[in-house]
């Protein structure tokens, strides 16, 4: 069967809320099919060929950003703060790495969420659950619950907007390196844990000045204050990502031009499902979501499906075992990509298998078992000889307490203090830029050994 961007009607879908006024839902689809698209095909390439860059262990990926972005919080210093620790995270994994970092945010529209239950009970009351801004409300009332086609537009909207302000940061001088090494020092002399970032942090001063005494700076040096940063978001809601899917005139490929990248949840990579044959046919770089229920089989099977042609950046495979899962789980899943010869980024998202319910009933992540994923995660690739590419974070600049520990030592009575999230809990700034200096050593080491051994 050929693919078309509304093939994927005709297979089994999974997560998508049920539209009961279908004349409303057609008006959204025609009104989002005729605005302009959100990223061009042209940048989506670009991402594609650093993402090759990756695959072949010349980059390493940062993904992050919300769980869910909401339509409440939309504000100018939350899109800046979640940006700007982004940027001081990935000269951090630079600097670990000594390979360029690809920056993608979960932003710009992340808003649609798979949920493990249809149905959320409050005090005996049972409403549909809460799928994300684009689909429905949190307020937790018959009305708020009900799918609501017409919030696409507002998502679409929100999205724009976002993207033009992250453009604006990311190219008009906000993203100056040293500004950015600048706030590293900050939050290194303030955190109560500094000292460990301490060495780290002089090695790379220490690089800043040699490069400005050579002349290398932002006025003669403009990739010193300007960066590449993508999108991209789960591509969960497949009628609103078919009505922004264009044919490209430069290659004639059609491309999803909601962002530069989408990906497919753990929850909906059925491989004759729906979200699996709408991502085989465009030609945006995807990511795929790995929990411990996928085999070594299956994964080529979808890697079939996804990428035939074999196309290095075109598959990132975000690994989410669970910090006690990876060891058991990852090798296998190496060895049978290594075995048949399969081109993907290796991520670790390290947020979404180390859920646990706190005792006063709160969601929440316990940094050091996030930590402790990643670790694994690059001791597994160094033993497999294969490249851990990148990471991918829920996380926000916002000083929010939604995880457990890290140098603020958060505990289970602080989580109720600024717990802000509409969907899972996030890492805040400081816990964010943390775990990226403590990955950056364990890199580090993990680059030495190689060159050692080279
Ligand atoms: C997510 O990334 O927010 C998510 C729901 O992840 P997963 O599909 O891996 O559970
Ligand atoms: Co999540």
């Amino acid at each position: 069967m050929s693919w078309s961007p509304d093939s994927w009607r005709k297979k089994p879908v999974k997560q998508v809320p049920t539209y009961n006024d279908e004349k409303a839902l057609k008006e959204v689809e025609e009104r989002l099919a005729g605005f302009p698209p959100l990223v061009f095909a042209g940048e989506a390439r670009n991402l594609k060929s650093q993402l090759a860059n990756v695959c072949n262990g010349d980059a390493f990926l940062l993904q992050g950003g919300d769980c869910a972005e909401s339509f409440v919080e939309h504000q100018a210093d939350y899109i800046r703060d979640t940006f700007r620790v982004m940027l001081q995270m990935a000269v951090v994994l630079t600097f670990g790495t000594k390979l360029p970092v690809v920056k993608v945010g979960r932003m710009a529209g992340q808003f649609a969420k798979p949920r493990s239950e249809d149905i959320e009970v409050q005090d005996g009351v049972e409403l549909p659950s809460y799928r994300g801004d684009i689909i429905n409300g949190i307020e937790f009332t018959a009305e708020a619950r009900f799918p609501d086609p017409t919030r696409q537009i507002s998502a679409y909207r929100q999205s724009a907007s976002t993207l033009n302000l992250l453009r604006a940061f990311a190219k008009g001088g906000y993203a100056d390196l040293n500004e950015v090494h600048r706030w590293n020092l900050g939050f290194v002399a303030e955190s109560p844990q500094g000292e460990r970032y301490q060495e780290i942090a002089d090695q790379i001063d220490a690089a800043m000045s040699f490069m400005n005494a050579c002349g290398i700076n932002s006025l003669t040096a403009p990739q010193m204050s300007m960066v590449d940063f993508y999108t991209s978001h789960e591509a969960l809601l497949l009628v609103y990502e078919q009505a922004l899917t264009r044919l490209d005139s430069t290659s004639g490929d059609f491309y999803d031009t909601s962002a530069h990248m989408l990906w497919i949840g753990d929850r909906t990579r059925q491989p004759d499902g729906a979200h699996v044959e709408f991502l085989s046919g465009i030609k945006n770089p995807i990511g795929l979501k790995c929990g411990p229920s996928l085999n070594p089989e299956e994964l080529i099977v979808l890697l079939d499906k996804l990428n035939p042609e074999n196309e290095a950046g075109r598959i990132t495979l975000i690994s989410r075992f669970g910090h006690d899962k990876v060891e058991d789980h990852l090798p296998a899943l190496i060895r049978k990509v290594k075995a048949e010869g399969r081109k993907v980024v290796w991520s670790c998202d390290p947020m979404h298998g180390n859920t646990i319910k706190a005792s006063n009933g709160y969601k929440t992540r316990p940094v050091d078992r996030i930590l402790t994923e990643v670790e694994q995660f690059i001791g597994v690739h160094q033993a497999e000889g294969t490249h851990p590419g990148g990471v991918h974070f829920e996380m926000t600049g916002q000083n929010v307490t939604e995880c457990l520990g890290g140098a603020q030592a958060i505990t289970e009575a602080d989580l109720s203090s600024r717990y802000h999230t509409h969907c899972d809990p996030r890492l805040n700034g400081s816990q964010a830029l943390e775990l990226a200096f403590l990955i950056s050593e364990k890199l580090k080491r993990h680059h030495e050994e190689n060159t050692k051994v080279a």
